[in-house]
């Protein structure tokens, strides 16, 4: 066992995710994901394997490796069957929702299944042509569950650990996908999954113990479907100190000068989510007619900034979402805007880092209310782009990964409107000693559990340190 340790200290990093960062600097990245991998991997570099966002009409095929720092890059193309019974179906139309206790809107089908596994399959071979006997393989979120199974048919005994960035839903409503036995069988053929959360940890746990015939060894490792598997909770983290001096922008930023000039002197409530159900938008237009209704005095000196950049704009619930958005934001701006004030800016695009952290460090109130969310890499990059000296607020969801250690926000239910108005108005009027005080206690939160450390642990468990 020794031996087999020591090596595994000298092979390789292979990351593996369906979403890379994109090439250029300054472009925005879709989701917490990609974000967080570049950065944990920009210092010990590594081989990072990914979808290119193309879709190609001479099928799937994996493209020459590009260089970005110290990270070689290999991207695939998808076939346009892959394409849509991977990703727009199996991953997005039915994994996704699931994940995310939103069974409901789940779509399911075989064929979207055997497009989810040939995908798995392929990624495989990616992997198992750039693979040395002893580099170890880090996979990431709920588009690859199927790829340590489709490595282990090939015969590979690599060290392989998968992290999972959503939620992991209560065994119940995991059990909606049909094929839940065969997920669960799969993703045992990693040597360690990493979740978000103790609960998430232990949802999957319960499974695997109920429904799966699963039994508990110790150091959080299970016995199942004849393997050892060991779990554990990483709580995804961000790097506090870029972030914060990503947020005092050049005096002369064209960008920033112009809505410090649209703002003015008015309170500035800031979201910024990609346009998805689990994030409830729609919930939170409806608390914010709420608040305005409710707190008459603030009319007219107050904004609420949404940006929300289109995703998966070819899944039927995504569209649908777009559409009640936009009739919302029609409708409160309609009910309440004055020849000279705009209540809701709604902005369907995305922004570069170097633009958000600016206008998160400008803004009051960060508003973070999914319905459910993994961690919410937003909440987290509000608080660290705050100045210490005038923070502004933190309202947060219950239901956001981000909620188990970011307990100094304003942790609120998103399904409750009043109470989401009631926290806007508190967040409104809080004295600057206790926004301090709660800005000081997350942030030595978020120092201790930086991304470094997320990436150290999970990687030290992979290699077997304890
Ligand atoms: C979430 C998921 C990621 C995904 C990202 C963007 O953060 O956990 O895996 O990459 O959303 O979604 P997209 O479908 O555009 O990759």
């Amino acid at each position: 066992a020794a031996g087999s340790l020591a090596q595994a200290e000298t092979g390789r990093l292979i990351v593996v995710s369906n979403r890379v960062a994109p090439i250029e600097e300054g472009q925005p990245t879709a989701g917490g994901l990609a974000a967080g991998v570049l950065d944990a991997l920009q210092t010990m570099g590594g081989l990072w394997i990914g979808w290119s966002g193309e879709i190609s009409a001479e099928g799937s095929r994996i493209l020459p490796e590009k260089q970005k720092g110290k990270i070689r890059l290999q991207t695939l193309d998808f076939a346009e069957a892959d394409y849509q019974q991977y990703y727009r179906g199996f991953a997005n139309s039915a994994l996704w929702p699931v994940l995310h206790y939103r069974s409901a809107l789940a779509r399911f089908s075989r064929s979207d299944y055997a497009g989810y596994r040939r995908v798995n399959e392929l990624f495989a071979n990616a992997v198992a042509d750039a693979l040395a006997p002893q580099d170890v393989v880090w996979a990431h979120d709920y588009h690859l569950l199927g790829l340590a199974a489709a490595l282990r048919e090939k015969g590979i005994t690599n060290r392989l650990g998968i992290f999972l960035h959503t939620p992991f839903p209560a065994a119940a409503v995991f059990m909606t996908i049909p094929v839940h036995a065969d997920l669960a069988r799969a993703l045992c053929q990693y040597d360690l999954i990493g979740f978000q959360t103790e609960s998430d940890r232990r949802a999957f746990e319960d499974y695997v113990l109920r429904e799966a015939d699963g039994h508990l060894l110790p150091g959080r490792a299970l016995m199942a479907f004849g393997r050892v598997v060991r779990t554990g909770v990483y709580p995804i983290g961000v790097q506090t100190e870029e972030i914060r001096e990503q947020a005092e922008p050049p005096a002369d930023c064209p960008q920033m000068a112009r809505l410090h000039r649209s703002i003015g002197e008015s309170k500035l409530i800031i979201s910024v989510d990609r346009l998805d159900y689990s994030k409830g938008l729609n919930e939170r237009f409806l608390a914010y007619e709420r608040f305005l209704e409710q707190n008459e005095s603030r009319r007219g000196s107050v904004t609420f900034l949404q940006i929300a950049p289109p995703s998966r704009s070819d899944v039927e619930t995504y569209r649908e979402i777009r559409l009640e958005l936009e009739r919302e934001a029609g409708r409160i701006n309609g009910r309440f805007a004055e020849l000279d004030w705009t209540p809701l800016r709604y902005l369907n695009k995305g922004f570069a880092r170097q633009m958000l952290m600016p206008m998160y460090a400008r803004a009051d109130i960060g508003l973070v209310t999914p319905m459910r969310d993994g961690m919410n890499l937003v909440a987290k990059e509000f608080v660290a782009a705050q100045n210490p000296i005038d923070p502004g607020v933190l309202v947060l969801s219950q239901f956001a990964g981000a909620a188990c250690e970011l307990k100094a926000a304003l942790l609120v239910n998103p399904h409750d409107p009043d109470e989401i108005a009631a926290a806007l108005e508190r967040a409104l009027s809080m004295p600057l000693s206790e926004r301090r005080e709660r800005h000081a206690e997350m942030m030595a939160v978020l120092r201790r559990n930086s991304l470094t450390v997320w990436r150290d642990r999970f990687l030290g468990d992979l290699k077997g340190r304890a």
